[in-house]
Parts: structure tokens; sequence; C-alpha cells
């Protein structure tokens, strides 16, 4: 009974052990418990339909062992597979005269190739909780104080062991089913890395895109402007009023944060406008006035090709129409002007009456708010700007000096 109570004890301490290292003990306290010098613990494998007997734990106080991983065949003509396929526990006096009616041989090869001579054996099987037969152990050479050769491991001992091989059994195979899962989470915890580092090279790889995609656009709206004198930071200037104007306006942060970037583009189809007339000293003639107008179709022809750009095409095409239809290049009026096209009209405009161009002088942001807000000879804000645009404009105009500002030339 302290035999058992013992062996319950030990097998149940240590919870997080490997299997290895769990049969590695259960060999050597059955080995303790049965006075075997030498033994074996072999389990069941399987894959697909193919099945067979692995030695997982060797122990010999005799000699040194080199491998302790093998396997043999599932079948009877061994002990350990006789074991297995019956269920049977086999106790032999002399492996080397094993009667001649019992279906199994003893192999000799480890003896041979070690010096060692096996003798007595005891050899029962691991069962689980469905009787199956997931293990043997085979327990070799019982050695007794005071006698000089291995003696015969007796009945007494096999009953001794027999009531506790299904714990064993049952402790071996949760150990196994622990093995299994930790090596599937190794694989998977691999597997995860891997995917993370594949993600982060491709987050990389967006952001570099983004940002070249980014550079472009600058590059092309500075291309674009190349031709216009003092514009400067201009282009700058006209991404941040639009970007407040369109947060004012309450709409999404995708729409203010493609408008901050698609408003520089307005003026891109210049690119296709005939440099003598874009560079000409004096007032245009009527021919290169309209060629001229037409730099918001050329704008829109250019940007219209690309999925992300739609909101600047819109700009291009649509920044000098006027709310009351009177604008150009289409004529359009009210809320058939794109509405991004209506916030750039009121971006650009107070950005050039604040710069000097060749044909006016820079104007104070009170005089540029007077003729926003009242108008002059020229520009009539009641129908030339969305009202809404207006009203965020005049409400908020000190933002625009405060943007005008910072973004200095
Ligand atoms: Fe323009
Ligand atoms: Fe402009």
């Amino acid at each position: 009974m302290s035999v058992i109570v013992e062996f319950l004890e030990f097998i149940e301490q240590p919870r997080q052990q490997s299997l290895k290292g769990l049969l590695g003990r259960v060999l050597n306290k059955a080995r303790e418990i049965t006075g075997a010098e030498a033994g074996t613990i072999f389990i069941r494998r399987r894959r697909g339909a193919s099945e067979w007997l692995e030695a997982r734990s060797v122990q010999n106080e005799r000699i040194r062992l080199n491998k302790s991983d093998f396997r043999i065949p599932l079948d009877p003509a061994s002990i350990a597979g006789f074991v297995a396929t019956s269920g049977e526990t086999v106790i032999i006096d002399d492996l080397y005269d094993i009667p001649g009616d019992l279906p199994f041989s003893f192999d000799r090869t480890f003896d041979i190739t070690s010096g060692y001579r096996s003798r007595s054996m005891l050899a029962f099987p691991l069962v689980n909780l469905d009787r199956k037969v997931i293990g043997v152990v085979q327990l070799i050479n019982r050695r007794v104080e005071g006698t000089d050769q291995p003696q015969p491991f007796t009945d007494e001992q096999a009953d001794l062991i027999l009531p506790f091989n299904h714990i064993v059994g049952r402790v071996v195979e949760q150990a196994e089913m622990v093995e299994q899962i930790r090596t599937k989470n190794a694989a998977l915890r691999s597997k995860n890395k891997e995917l993370i580092r594949h993600r982060k090279h491709i987050e990389n790889l967006q952001s570099e895109t983004e940002d070249a995609f980014m550079l472009s656009i600058q590059l092309l709206a500075r291309a674009a402007e190349i031709h216009d004198e003092g514009t400067g930071n201009h282009i700058v200037r006209v991404n941040e009023y639009s970007h407040y104007i369109a947060v004012k306006l309450g709409l999404s942060d995708k729409y203010c944060e493609t408008i901050r970037f698609c408003a520089q583009l307005h003026d891109v189809g210049k690119m296709s406008v005939n440099t003598a007339i874009l560079t000409k000293a004096g007032a245009l003639d009527e021919d290169e006035r309209v060629e001229m107008d037409r730099h918001t179709s050329y704008g829109h022809q250019i940007l219209a090709q690309n999925d992300r750009l739609q909101m600047a095409a819109d700009i291009a095409i649509g920044h000098h129409e006027k709310w009351d239809g009177s604008g150009y290049p289409n004529g359009l009026a009210g809320e058939d002007i794109p509405l991004s096209a209506r916030i750039v009209a009121m971006a650009d405009i107070y950005d050039a009456l604040r710069a000097e161009r060749h044909y006016k002088p820079a104007f104070s942001h009170e005089k540029t708010y007077a003729i926003l807000t009242e108008g002059d000879d020229r520009i009539d804000p009641s129908t030339h700007f969305d009202p809404a645009v207006a009203a965020v404009f005049r409400e908020n105009h000190n933002e625009f000096e405060r943007i005008w500002n910072r973004l200095a030339d």
C-alpha cells in the first residue's frame, strides 16, 4: 500500500514536466521498486495507418548508452510488441532461454554490440482510461543483494505494478498531449512572428509608397506654378485654408485630409498652357485668354486618370466656377460645382489677394477681408462664393491671416 501511495504522489508531483522527463522518472521509480538495473519505456506512435513503438526512455546502470530513441514494429514478434498488442504482462526468467511455444523472441543485437547480458525481464503495458495500450515498460535484470547474477522478477512484483499502470498511462497520455500542444503552439508562435514581420514589411512598403505619392503630387504642383511669379508657398497655404474650411463645414476626416493634398493641384493644368502665354508681361488678347482659361480642363485631364486624385480633378476644373454660374469653363452654378472646388475657390482668391502679383500689389488682411465680404470692382462675393464657404471665411477670417503668417514666403 505504501508503495502505491508513494507512486501516486510521485506521479502527481511536477505538473509541468516534459514527456521525456516524466518517462525518465517513471522508469527510475519502477526500477527502484523492482530492483531492475535496466529498463526501457516504449510509447505507441501512429502516423496514418502505420503504428510502431518508440523507445523514449532507456536506462542501464551497468553500461553507457549511446542511443536512447529507437523504434520497433508493433507486432508480437518482440516482447514489447507482444505486450502492446495483447495487453498482457510478461515475466521471463532468462531471455536467452524463452520457451518455444511463446510467439516472441529476444533480439540479442543490443547485447552483442554492447557486451551486456540481459537475463530476467518484467514487461507490462501502460493503458489509458479507455483500456487502450499506449506504451510498454520493460524492466531488465532484477538485482538482489547478496547475489551475483540477476534474479527473476516475481509474480508479486508484477501484481504490485499492475494496479497503477493505468494511472501512469493516463499521466503519460496527458503529458504526451501537452507536448503535442506545446509543439503546435511553438509552430504557431513562429508562424505568427513571421506574419508580423511580413505585415511590418508591407506597412513599410505602403508608407514608402504613400510618401512617394505625396512627394510626386507636391512636385507636380510645384512644377505647374513655376511660371507664376511670386507664388512661393501659395499652394501650401491653399492646402491649409481649404483643410480649415472643410473642417469648419463639418466634413469627414477623410474628406478633410484629402482636400489638404488635392487643393495644391488646382492649377496643374497650367503645365499644358503655352509658356509664352503664361509668361506674357502685358494683358492677354481674347485667344490667349481662352487658352489660359483652359488650364482648368487641362488639369482635369491630367488628374482624372488617377483614382486617388478624383477630388483634385474636380478642384482643377471647378475652381474658377462661380456660385451664380458666371464662372468658367462650364458655367456651373450652386451645388453643381463640386464642393471641393467651391472651397478651394475661396482659399485661392484669399491667398492671391494677399500676395503681390505683377498686376497688383500685396493687400493687407483687412483690405482682403473687405473685398471678400463687401466686394470691389472685380469681385462680388455674394455671387462668386458658396454662401456656406463665405460664412466660414467671414466668421473665422483671423485664422486665414494666421495661416498666411505661419506659411509666409
Ligand atoms: Fe486657376
Ligand atoms: Fe492658385
